[in-house]
């Protein structure tokens, strides 16, 4: 496995390696979930590249960069384990935004809603560092979790209205045996918060098995995720959303495929998850 950790050395590299290129770009404190990713692209690619980097503009003023966990020795350990050809990782901020960096790419329509309204700013700052990442590994497939759902929207508009010549690859959520989503930020709940956090994807399930009894209505269907989720004292919902699975419009009425997402907080931790109706 080799690490690069200059950006020139990265875009040189491109010519020699084996086509098809399979990329993952991740942020580090590597998890089940990012395993899972490089694992699809070590089978479907001949080269696997991986990238490591904990990407300041994605993250709002009062956000947790300087506490977003990070263990480059370990990660790169778990990547050399399952095969990862190639590792970039950029290091400090500057190499990916020298001094008089100042231009982004904004992707309409879909960013202002969900994550994106609570979080202003931060899909310009994921659009931007992905498509940068795209120009410097120049890889022919892109693997990312559904777990980021309107990320993963955010990056497929973006490649298909920059024409950018990467085939985005959807990989579904992992998920611990108990059903919640595998993420970085779950280490940072306690013991107690930890246990509560399950009620998020009993709540998606929920929402599932009302759809498929005959329930169509979404406020209705959202009731009862609040009133299952709002049983567990840590929980504190910052939204439930029903909407179109491509549009990320609310919806009134299911109509599928839909986007069911949530957004909830236990102490200082946002979690997040979805599933798609089909
Ligand atoms: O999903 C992530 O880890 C990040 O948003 C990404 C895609 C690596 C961009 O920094």
């Amino acid at each position: 496995m080799r690490v690069i950790e200059s950006v020139a050395e990265m875009v040189g590299l491109r010519r020699e390696l084996q086509a098809p290129v399979g990329f993952v770009p991740t942020m580090g404190y590597l998890h089940e979930g990012h395993i899972t990713l490089v694992k699809k692209t070590r089978e479907e690619n001949a080269t696997a590249v991986a990238s490591i980097f904990v990407n300041p503009t994605q993250f709002g003023p009062r956000e947790d960069l300087a506490h977003y966990p990070r263990d480059i020795p370990r990660d790169l350990k778990m990547l050399e384990t399952i095969r990862t050809d190639i590792v970039f990782v950029p290091g400090s901020s500057e190499k990916m935004y020298p001094a008089g960096y100042n231009s982004w790419v904004e992707v309409s329509g879909i960013t202002e809603r969900l994550e994106g309204a609570v979080r202003p700013g931060h899909f310009r700052g994921v659009a931007t560092v992905v498509a940068k990442l795209f120009n410097i590994v120049q890889p022919d497939r892109a693997y990312f979790g559904q777990k980021d759902a309107q990320q993963l929207l955010v990056i497929e508009k973006m490649v298909r209205d920059l024409n950018i010549n990467v085939t985005v690859v959807r990989v579904p959520t992992v998920r611990e045996p108990d059903g919640l989503a595998m993420s970085s930020r779950n280490v940072y709940l306690n013991l107690e918060e930890r246990r509560q956090a399950t009620v998020l994807y009993q709540s998606l399930k929920l929402a599932e098995q009302l759809y498929r009894d005959g329930e169509k209505d979404a406020d209705r269907i959202k009731c009862q995720m609040t009133d299952l989720i709002e049983q567990q004292p840590l929980a504190k919902i910052d939204y439930i959303s029903i909407a179109d699975s491509t549009t990320l419009e609310e919806l009134a009425t299911v109509k599928i495929p839909v986007l069911v997402s949530l957004a909830v907080r236990f102490g200082n931790t946002r979690l997040i998850d979805n599933i798609i109706l089909e």
